[in-house]
């Protein structure tokens, strides 16, 4: 796990290709401002130590941003064939001790009420503290926190 302070062009340019296969409809950002977000975010990345050919594997990634004040989770994805695993929880967590390390006291996020990723949040200490009515399009969100 890394945590990047300064990304590169082709990180940025890898994260985004998760991004895309990750998310999809209204969930899924235009690729510039993905890469924007990533730059003015903290950026937590899971990466293989190992370089196979001109390639190496990304695990996962966090976007930690802000959002009314608090420590959001604006973004986190992880690719189909590394999932189940424990790599978004093992990102979530150092994004949490990260924001302890920097005097922050939670952690928040959005997630569409019908995305198995609240199973995950629930696992790693998040509550459901407020509805979203048609945050997501015609779906609906849950805003969750997580005190640290
Ligand atoms: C959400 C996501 C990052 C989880 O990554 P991960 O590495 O698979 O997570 P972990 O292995 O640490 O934990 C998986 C846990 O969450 C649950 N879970 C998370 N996403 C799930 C999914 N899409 N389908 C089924 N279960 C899911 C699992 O049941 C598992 O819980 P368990 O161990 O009690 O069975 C990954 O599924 C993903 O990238 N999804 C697409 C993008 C997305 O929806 N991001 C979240 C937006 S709010």
């Amino acid at each position: 796990m890394t945590f990047i302070p300064a990304p590169d062009e082709n990180l940025l340019t890898a994260l985004a290709d998760i991004s895309d296969n990750c998310f999809s409809g209204v969930e899924r950002p235009p690729r510039d401002f993905f890469k924007q977000m990533a730059r003015s975010s903290k950026l937590f990345v899971y990466q293989s130590e190992v370089t196979w050919g001109p390639v190496r594997p990304i695990y996962g990634y966090l976007l930690l941003n802000e959002k009314n004040g608090d420590p959001y989770i604006w973004s986190i994805a992880v690719p189909g064939n590394y999932r189940g695993i424990g790599c978004g929880a093992g990102l979530i967590r150092e994004a949490a001790d990260y924001v302890k390390e920097n005097s922050g006291s939670c952690l928040t996020l959005t997630v569409n009420v019908n995305n198995p990723a609240q199973k995950l949040y629930f696992n790693e200490g998040f509550r459901i503290t407020a509805f979203a009515r048609n945050y997501y399009g015609s779906e609906n969100g849950l805003l969750m926190r997580r005190e640290l």
